[in-house]
């Protein structure tokens, strides 16, 4: 997956635009960049592997001429992060420049016909297949003009794709199109955009217009026209107004995307709790009429999934099925039916894997729930219902407030289901939906508490080989979350098992020192047999990290290291703020080793590829 921008404005140059809104899509994919303009009928070009701001150091990205443009941020799926690999891609006059973010999936037998019609490829992308294809249609159709080329074209692709494409021989507009990866239009006073998200035209237009799988869309300066790419027939669609301000999506002051980001999770949680009765009731009735549900979703989301596994057995006596979205179709492609409920979750609402599992599950008539930070996703209009995790640009490549704010829509909605089955007392529900209230409070209060302690935290064990994470019941799932986050952006080897797996097996790995970190609320079953398994580890030397609450002397009295969190957090929803200084834990130690959290070496936020 990558990001894509286009710009075409009624003065002024493209080139500077396009660089700075690359720069916030730079979370898409950053092993290499370019832009491509048009000017007096010539296009122009510069491209490099590498990250943006090097890539502009060494070429400047600012200095093109020409008042239409496209660029693209690249994460290599097809072709090494080499220069030559980066886009933007042209044909053979150099005249058609395209960029792209998906894969050609039958792009080897496109270009063996290409080349047997003597094109040359400088790459070995399966995108540059495409401006090839948009000149031999062109050759055969003389009378043509480029967006008919490029209609032609895009009906012989198989695969996903949004695509940008500008040309010399028609220099005042943009055409682009979609098919499965993410495409919006940003509407500006002066100029129109595309774009793979609209963080990157926010401070541009808060004017979006979201683009659908089939539609192509052509772009001039002051107009707009989305037709489909199966009969043509023009599409009328009014933009939305994204409340996002620019500023959401610029760090504000804070040193990185992602500590800005866990530094949100008390205001996203109050979001997450506003306006959203409507889809909560529906969701609802969708689940309380449900023969089966399965969970489907990967990584943070998948472990989002995980713990509300546990809400709505609580609290709605309702089963549910946790899979990774990557195994589902393994696992349960011939078995899910039109009896079958699949609430899919996933921030992007572009994970491949997550949308391959849904349309799995399409195809045998199974009913599509969905939850989403992501207006206008892919997921977002293949689900029959779905709702927002309202946690506004998550930009840093390791998932923080979406977690957060997940399960806190989950736990609304195992609520709300919970009420209409009548499985808990009116009392326990007050007091839950009170303490979900409060949880934004609860999560300040750890941040303002704690961050100094885990900062501590990380410097002490910053050497550490390896870090065990261990919970019980729902905890089990914030486990995995602390495993993934350390993980993930500071490139240390984590382990994260129920506890009560440990002594069948991975107990053996236990030496002096090793760092082991509890989760262990006082609420719920869970707490005495944790005790246990604190002994148990504490008696082969390892070093008891423990994240308990406030007055919790009896486990503070193992641990060589506590984090404490506010008393009286109900189990159910203890995953919100236990994960918090499992999140700081993981930063904190990046920081210490040198390491960009945002950019996680070998990741990309949205993986839109299988
Ligand atoms: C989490 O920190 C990772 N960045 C990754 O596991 C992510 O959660 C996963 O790729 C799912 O993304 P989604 O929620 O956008 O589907």
């Amino acid at each position: 997956m990558c990001g894509i921008f286009g710009c075409i404005t009624m003065n002024g140059n493209a080139s500077p635009i396009i660089h700075a809104s690359l720069k916030r899509l730079e979370y898409r994919g950053y092993d290499s960049v370019g832009i491509a303009t048009i000017n007096n009928g010539e296009v122009a070009i510069k491209k490099d592997q590498g990250k943006i701001d090097e890539v502009h150091e060494l070429i400047n990205l600012d200095d093109m001429q020409g008042n239409v443009g496209i660029g693209h941020t690249r994460w290599a799926t097809h072709g090494a992060p080499l220069k030559e690999n980066a886009h933007p891609h042209v044909d053979c006059t150099g005249q058609i420049v395209v960029v792209h973010n998906g894969i050609i999936e039958n792009y080897t037998e496109l270009k063996t016909e290409l080349e047997n019609q003597n094109h040359k490829f400088v790459s070995k992308t399966d995108t540059e297949v495409i401006p090839h294809l948009i000149e031999e249609t062109l050759k055969k159709n003389p009378t043509s003009n480029v967006t008919e080329a490029v209609v032609e074209t895009i009906k012989r692709l198989s695969g996903s794709y949004a695509l940008a494409v500008i040309s010399s021989k028609e220099p005042n507009k943009i055409i682009c199109a979609r098919s499965e990866s993410p495409l919006v239009i940003g509407i500006g006073e002066d100029a129109t955009y595309c774009a793979s998200d609209l963080t990157a035209f926010l401070p541009m237009t808060n004017k979006a217009v979201m683009i659908n799988d089939g539609e192509l869309v052509t772009l001039t300066p002051n107009n707009v026209e989305i037709r489909r790419i199966q009969d043509g027939a023009e599409v009328t669609r009014a933009p939305t107004t994204i409340s996002w301000t620019p500023e959401m999506a610029v760090k504000q002051g804070y040193p990185h995307f992602m500590i800005k980001e866990i530094h949100e999770q008390p205001g996203i949680l109050r979001n997450t709790l506003r306006a959203q009765e409507h889809y909560l009731d529906l969701l609802s009735t969708f689940l309380d009429r449900a023969t089966e549900v399965f969970f489907v979703a990967c990584g943070t989301s998948y472990h989002a999934c995980l713990a509300a596994s546990y809400m709505f057995s609580k609290l709605a006596f309702l089963p549910t099925y946790p899979v990774y979205a990557s195994e589902f179709v393994e696992q349960h492609g011939k078995s899910v039916n039109i009896d079958s409920t699949i609430l899919a979750v996933s921030q992007s609402g572009e994970t491949a894997d997550t949308l391959g599992a849904v349309t799995c599950s399409q195809q045998r008539a199974a009913t599509i729930l969905g939850l989403t930070n992501t207006v206008g996703s892919t997921l977002t209009r293949v689900s029959r219902v779905y709702i927002g995790q309202q946690s506004g640009p998550e930009i840093g490549v390791a998932a923080t407030k979406t977690f957060t704010s997940q399960l806190s829509v989950l736990a609304q909605l195992a609520l709300k289901l919970s009420t209409k089955r009548g499985k808990v007392s009116q009392d326990e529900m007050d007091y839950l939906a009170d303490r979900l209230e409060a949880l934004p409070e609860t999560v300040q209060e750890i941040i303002l508490k704690q961050e100094e302690n885990v900062k501590k935290l990380a410097h002490k064990y910053k050497d550490a080989k390896i870090f065990f994470f261990l919970g019980r019941g729902i905890n089990t799932a914030t486990a995995y979350e602390g495993r993934l986050k350390l993980m993930e952006i500071a490139y240390v080897p984590a382990i994260a098992f129920p506890a009560g797996e440990s002594k069948h097996g991975p107990i053996s790995l236990i030496e002096p020192g090793f760092p082991v970190v509890f989760i262990c609320p006082r609420d719920g079953q869970t707490h005495k047999t944790l005790v246990g398994n604190i002994q148990e580890m504490k008696a082969r030397g390892a070093s008891i990290i423990s994240i308990i609450e406030e007055g919790d002397e009896e486990i503070k009295s193992m641990s060589d290291d506590y984090i404490e969190v506010p008393k009286g957090i109900p189990e159910v929803l203890s995953p919100i703020p236990f994960v918090i200084p499992l999140q700081l834990l993981a930063y904190y130690m990046a920081v210490e080793k040198g390491l960009n959290p945002d950019t996680p070496r070998n990741l990309a936020k949205s993986v839109t590829v299988k």
